[in-house]
């Protein structure tokens, strides 16, 4: 049985081990032997990176999609798409979702995996149409979380009700690495008997959960599984390529990995993981194994934020009580996954709560928001006496929040005028406004000097 492996070191192992530092140059000289190895597909833009190119490292990240797409000439590329988020924190109008798919898709892109931080699918309808328009992979994603009101059944109904809309693949996506080894064999069970499309499953080694989760979700029959070359594997990375090929080919399972060719990957990214160790960037700690998650039922991201705020605030000997509030604001707002914006907001609420030693006295603008319905629906119940102390008597959106969006493309087109060298600069510039503005600028100033020094050269 053929079991697709997509190898993450570009995008997911990238943003988990270092912050999403890694720049084109880095990798470019090794995509052509990536290309040799027999991934089923190479994850390489979306998440985090975008806004880094932008932000850190001065790099066009369209220009970067187009330059791997060069050299991966026969490995499909994948990205993840936050549906309606795009690749920012805030919904934006369906015609900008479009445009975004249609030219990562132009860009090369053959793989699109959707994911809303609330399974509310309705949140990534639009992204999915588009990508289907556009002749690509559809790979509609369930979050995977732990609580009262998830069970198999919620996972099986969200398989199904992915499949009428028509998605190419489903992905269980463990973004907190806290998926055991028995829930992910239930889990694709649950949604192999109910679905007839492929499922994959993607974790983290946070917990150090992960190679055996993924074992017991290919007994179960997923048809695909993310993984990092290990030199960027474990810890809160993916579990490592070499490791999972070795063990899944001794079972009969065929990865299509040729092993030689992982060598080689894996030779070419250990100085590069030398440099990011030596100039401090991949810490540690984050290649470690971080069994707390089991205890709390927090992902290890969110621990170590609240860690760190409660530092800020002299308050680390409240942690418990926080601890011990994050499932009660959970449970408030309707149980749902600890993932980005999610994890963020009960955590800012749960120690809110505590070091104000009252509940709800204030409430964050983002969970107001989310009262109101803007996220979309929550996966359980909220609490209506906190839904009464927000909104008064303020009803909360019952549909898609994005239709109450105006287009903004061709208005932001032409406020950036020439600043602005293609529809990509308009779109870089709605998702993240202020970094894309100092890229383009500085876009500009370099290519004026650039200008200049020909000049001089070709006079001198
Ligand atoms: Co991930």
């Amino acid at each position: 049985m053929k079991v697709n492996i997509t190898e993450t070191v570009l995008r997911d192992a990238n943003q988990s081990l270092i912050a999403t530092r890694a720049t084109y140059s880095d990798f470019s000289e090794i995509l052509e032997t990536m290309d040799r190895a027999g991934y089923y597909s190479v994850e390489c833009w979306g998440g985090a990176t975008f806004d880094s190119c932008l932000r850190y490292l001065n790099e066009d990240p369209w220009e970067r999609l187009r330059k791997i797409r060069d050299k991966l000439k026969n490995t499909k590329l994948q990205m993840l798409l936050r549906g309606q988020n795009i690749l920012g924190y805030r919904h934006y109008s369906d015609e900008v979702v479009r445009k975004f798919v249609a030219h990562a898709a132009g860009g090369g892109m053959d793989i699109f995996r959707i994911f809303d931080a609330l399974n509310d699918l309705r949140n990534i309808e639009v992204a999915l149409d588009e990508v289907k328009k556009r002749k690509a992979h559809a790979q509609g994603t369930i979050c995977y979380t732990v609580s009262p009101i998830h069970n198999l059944e919620t996972y099986a109904k969200l398989g199904k009700q992915l499949e009428e809309m028509g998605v190419d693949s489903i992905c269980v996506k463990d973004m907190a690495g806290i998926m055991s080894p028995k829930e992910a064999y239930d889990v694709v069970k649950a949604l192999t008997e109910s679905v007839k499309l492929p499922v994959f499953v993607h974790t983290h080694s946070t917990t150090g959960l992960g190679p055996m989760t993924y074992l017991k979700a290919v007994e179960a029959g997923c048809a695909g599984i993310d993984c990092a070359i290990s030199s960027f594997s474990g810890g809160t990375s993916q579990p490592s390529t070499e490791t999972l090929d070795y063990t899944l080919k001794q079972y009969g399972y065929d990865t299509g990995l040729k092993t030689e060719v992982l060598k080689e990957i894996n030779d070419y990214f250990k100085p590069i993981k030398q440099k990011y160790i030596e100039s401090g960037l991949m810490d540690p700690y984050v290649m470690g194994t971080e069994t707390d998650a089991l205890i709390y039922q927090v992902p290890g991201g969110m621990l170590s934020n609240l860690v760190s705020q409660l530092k800020a605030q002299n308050a680390i000997d409240k942690l418990d009580d926080v601890l011990k509030e994050v499932p009660a604001v959970r449970k408030d707002l309707g149980y749902p996954p600890l993932v980005t914006p999610m994890s963020q907001m009960v955590g800012v609420q749960a120690a809110t709560n505590v070091l104000l030693g009252e509940r709800y006295k204030t409430v964050s603008k983002e969970v107001k928001a989310y009262l109101r319905g803007e996220y979309g629906t929550a996966p359980g119940e909220i609490n209506s006496d906190l839904m009464k102390k927000v909104l008064g008597d303020e009803k909360p959106i019952e549909g898609r929040f994005a239709e109450s969006l105006e287009p903004e493309f061709e208005k932001t087109k032409k406020e950036l005028g020439n600043l602005a060298k293609s529809d990509e600069d308009v779109l870089s510039y709605i998702a993240f406004p202020q970094i894309a503005e100092k890229f383009l600028k500085n876009r500009e100033e370099s290519k004026a000097v650039t200008v200049t020094y020909s000049i001089v050269k070709k006079e001198g």
